[in-house]
């Protein structure tokens, strides 16, 4: 076993007690620079997920819990009815951030209900802290389970394959350690060969901005495509299994990420390579029947239209830019979550798997 050194970058860090505030390395300024936003009210976290300054399912969900902690710092002039509207108001809003990644909503609310559990318990201070300790306790218990992503999913890769990875599902995207790239991650630490190929991810670029990015730091042997090229690179028999995350995972396995991910998938299929999601129970959402009613973010046309500023479309042309879609199960080999391997992917192995999450 063989450690990889600790990331140099934490993507949500909460600093300081009740009164502190968060800190979010803006991911839309790398890889050319590290800069740290610091958040001290609600709307500047809600503006940070909104625009991806902080990004990926996992992370939203941590950032959107400490931001409802930065709405509700008790004011002298409120009262306890004024507060626990403010409590529902704030937490309605954080929510509509962003809708595809169930991980925000369920964080956020995991926080609220905390509130709401003590009303008429404690004072609004003591709410307040216990609210702070369910958004350390999100992110403490995130860490927790990419570890133990990347501890099961590490079986799944041999020595010397080639893993392509979509979008970035990485310690950026999360606590510290990412899901699919814990999986490879942990396989490298194990003593595993890997050399892993990096889709660019269009239009907003999260695999060549931060997932090369991630791996570079990590020494991981890596190549950079475009998201068209990875047809002839699996042609090539150069790609021995698809590894990505999700933003949400339907009661039968449907499963919503970045938008591509389910092209990869048909991709996989019909080349025989096997496709896995890597994903927290967190992100489960055992409400919806199937990926038909996952809510799919539809973005400005900008991102599509431009590139770092300057157009690259004549203007007036017509976009549609889904961010997420739907990779639907049966195209899904294994699905890893912090307690174990889902294989089949199937309704029931779902729920049986899903039922042993502690909240
Ligand atoms: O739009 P993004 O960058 O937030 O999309 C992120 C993804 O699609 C990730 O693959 C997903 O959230 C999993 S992150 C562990």
């Amino acid at each position: 076993m063989k450690p990889l050194a600790k990331p140099s970058f934490r993507a949500v860090e909460w600093v300081g007690n009740t009164d502190g505030h968060l800190l979010l390395l803006d991911q839309t300024r790398l890889p050319s620079d590290v800069v740290f936003l610091e958040c001290r009210d609600v709307d500047t976290v809600w503006e940070a997920i909104k625009t991806l300054r902080v990004r990926g399912a996992p992370a939203i969900g941590i950032a959107g819990a400490y931001g409802l902690c930065l709405g509700l710092r008790s004011e002298d002039s409120m009262s306890e009815d004024q507060w626990f509207a403010r409590l529902n108001a704030v937490a309605d809003r954080m929510i509509t951030s962003r809708p595809t990644a169930v991980n925000l909503a369920w964080a956020v609310r995991r926080v609220r209900d905390v509130a709401l559990a003590l009303r008429g318990g404690g004072s609004l201070e003591e709410i307040e802290a216990a609210m702070l300790a369910e958004a350390r306790a999100i992110e403490d218990e995130d860490r927790e389970m990419c570890r133990s992503i990347g501890r099961h999913g590490a079986s799944l890769l041999a020595n010397c394959d080639n893993v392509l990875t979509h979008c970035n599902a990485g310690g950026l995207a999360t606590s510290e350690y990412g899901t699919a790239l814990a999986v490879i991650f942990s396989a490298v630490e194990a003593g595993k060969r890997l050399h892993v190929w990096v889709d660019e991810t269009r239009p907003l670029l999260q695999g060549s901005r931060l997932t090369a990015w991630e791996l570079v730091q990590q020494g991981i042997s890596a190549t950079l495509i475009c998201d068209s090229m990875a047809a002839q690179v699996m042609r090539e028999g150069r790609v021995q299994a698809v590894v990505v995350g999700a933003d949400r995972i339907a009661a039968n396995g449907d499963t919503a990420n970045k938008i591509g991910t389910y092209g990869l998938a048909q991709l996989a299929a019909a080349h025989g390579i096997p496709f896995y999601v890597a994903a927290p129970t967190s992100t489960f959402d055992l409400s919806l029947a199937s990926g038909d009613a996952i809510p799919i973010e539809q973005r400005d046309a900008r991102e599509i239209t431009h590139v770092f500023g300057s157009p690259t479309a004549p203007a007036g042309v017509a976009v549609y830019n889904p961010a997420f879609d739907v990779t639907p199960a049966r195209l899904i080999r294994a699905i890893v979550c912090e307690r174990g391997v889902i294989s089949p992917v199937t309704t029931d192995a779902i729920a049986r798997c899903a039922g042993l999450r502690a909240k």
